[in-house]
């Protein structure tokens, strides 16, 4: 891997994030002061792709901003564990091989029942090479890490895309755990797989985005875990999560006074009060320093 392909990588996810954030910024302009965008998992959109692909922030874009904002926060849903997990994978976020095909990124976000972010949650990524075979017993863990999310929720993922064996599509498996016990199991499909459809545990709520394919089979795609347990809002008082406490949140804030709406009642105490004027007012500013 050469220094001037990791950096062009490195450049698109970062567009890729800094397209995703504008789009979120923007719609939560439009629907103060709901936070169920972020529940309209990323996984659960389609975007097909056909001959030639090119960069789809816009198609992205789209898709999130159209997506229904009424509908309900689904949990990420668990898929079986199957028969290959080991303990003890190395912690890293590159399990790339070049001589193993496509290389595959994967950015996303651990978030909450309540669709906050769950900074630092843990996830152990496992898969199989690209002829459909797990490393078992080596100590190199080949296509195995584990990670933890950052401040935001947030983790990448580089390997390559995943070989197919007997009887199962193309698909990742990971565990994703938060600040509780409970640890979700599941795993990654790949929209237009045409094995699918005859297998048993694909599930369209766990296919990822696919936000890019270059010529050369790389891809880049998206995908959101949401677990059931609350997040942490990283900015008191930002309730429309723009990374700022200003007057767009003071006047959402406002709008639900005497409710007991989630989005503005900042303190969490089933009622918008006061005491939440005062974290809003106290945390006045930007959020991003
Ligand atoms: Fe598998």
């Amino acid at each position: 891997m050469s220094g001037n392909r990791r950096e062009r990588t490195d450049a698109r996810v970062f567009s890729v994030r800094q397209e995703v954030e504008r789009k979120r910024i923007a719609f939560h302009e439009k629907t103060l002061p709901s936070r169920r965008f972020w529940c309209d998992d990323a996984g659960s959109m389609r975007t097909t792709l056909q001959g030639k692909l090119v960069v789809l922030p816009i198609l992205l874009g789209l898709a999130l901003l159209g997506a229904d904002s009424g509908e309900e926060c689904d949990p990420t849903i668990p898929n079986i564990e199957g028969p290959f997990y080991r303990i003890g994978a190395p912690e890293r976020t590159d399990l790339y091989i070049p001589t193993e095909g496509p290389r595959l990124t994967i950015v996303g976000e651990v978030v909450g029942h309540d669709c906050l972010p769950i900074p630092g949650a843990w996830l152990d990524f496992w898969q199989a090479d690209s002829l459909g075979i797990y490393d078992n017993a080596s100590e190199d863990y080949r296509f195995r890490g584990q990670q933890f999310a950052d401040e935001r929720g947030e983790y990448i993922l580089v390997t390559n895309l995943p070989g197919v064996y007997p009887g199962r599509p193309k698909h990742i498996h990971v565990k994703v755990q938060g600040e509780i016990d409970d640890v979700l199991t599941t795993q990654l499909y790949f929209p237009d797989d045409p094995l699918n459809d005859s297998d048993p545990w694909h599930d369209r709520s766990l296919e990822v985005l696919v936000i890019e394919e270059l010529p050369d089979g790389e891809i880049l795609a998206t995908y959101r875990f949401q677990i059931d347990e609350p997040g942490v809002n990283p900015c008191p008082g930002d309730v429309n999560q723009d990374d700022a406490v200003d007057g767009s949140d003071l006047s959402a804030l406002l709008g639900f006074w005497g409710t007991d709406d989630p989005s503005t009642d900042i303190n969490g105490d089933g009622l918008v009060d006061g005491l939440d004027l005062s974290i809003l007012l106290g945390a006045w500013g930007d959020c991003t320093s």
